[in-house]
């Protein structure tokens, strides 16, 4: 997709600033829908994500009523708050509401991908949330969780969607897995995604990555290490300041010499 689809959710009064950074970001096709929702399309470029971020920060300060969204490679109809087609039970102390911009562009990512059938892991499931969806569209799913509150939490939610074709295991990352899988969902902060590029190729020989977690300033430190594991971006999300990416290919286990 050679363009990046922008959404944004702003007070009317922010309209003319909002439209002149717009401008200097070569914003095209800009509709306005309800005096509050904005939609354009900028072109795609390395540092388009630093230039969303910088949009962002730009309106936050100005009042905490806004949203922003991007997406490149991944097509969206509408201003994208994935609904869950199942419900959760979430105890304060767990994550995964589905709320968290982290969740909601991991949510939409796996919607983007064909899971049917297909070997899912989440890890960090925190209450279960990508799990369950990945088994509501078919998939067969190993879930991994550091905390043993959360892991018992996602254990229930997960058994509440379906009866078979999961499991929850308490371990590290991935560190506890010999299985191989075709796609590989990981929402908990960029360091540990730097930990789990290096086994990778162990876990998912072939297949996409799903990952999230982390600010859009730090979007040239992760694009550069996904591309030294041997991982092609194919989408990436930006919601308020976070962003999530899906990355395919066959990942290698080290990391090339980069001068
Ligand atoms: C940001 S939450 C994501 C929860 C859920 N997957 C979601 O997208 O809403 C990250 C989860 O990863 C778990 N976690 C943190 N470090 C971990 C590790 N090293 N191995 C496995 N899980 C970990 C945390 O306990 C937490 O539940």
């Amino acid at each position: 997709m050679p363009f990046v689809q922008l959404w944004a959710s702003l007070p009317s009064e922010f309209g003319s600033l909002f439209r002149q950074s717009l401008g200097w970001l070569y914003a095209r096709n800009i509709q306005i829908f309800d005096g509050r929702y904005w939609h354009a399309l900028l072109p795609h470029r390395p540092e388009t994500p630093l230039q969303v971020h910088w949009l962002w920060e730009r309106l936050r300060g100005q009042s905490m009523d806004v949203a922003v969204y991007a997406s490149w490679g991944i097509q969206t109809q509408a201003f994208p708050f994935a609904p869950l087609p199942f419900s959760l039970q979430v105890d304060v102390g767990v994550f995964g509401t589905g709320r968290h911009p982290t969740t909601q562009m991991c949510l939409i990512a796996l919607q983007s991908l064909q899971l049917q059938g297909k070997w899912l892991l989440d890890i960090g499931t925190g209450s279960g949330i990508l799990a369950a969806f990945g088994l509501s569209q078919g998939a067969k799913v190993v879930a991994t969780e550091i905390s043993f509150r959360a892991a018992r939490q996602a254990f229930r939610n997960l058994n509440s969607v379906k009866k078979t074709d999961w499991a929850v295991i308490i371990c590290d990352l991935a560190s506890c897995l010999r299985k191989t899988f075709d796609v590989v969902v990981c929402n908990i902060g960029a360091e540990a995604l730097m930990r789990l590029l290096p086994d990778l190729s162990r876990i998912m020989p072939k297949g996409f990555l799903v990952a999230s977690g982390w600010m859009a300033s730090e979007w040239r430190s992760l694009r550069r290490a996904l591309r030294s594991f041997g991982l092609k971006l194919t989408s990436w999300q930006f919601l308020n300041g976070w962003m999530g990416i899906v990355a395919a290919g066959q990942p290698t286990a080290n990391r090339p010499f980069e001068p």
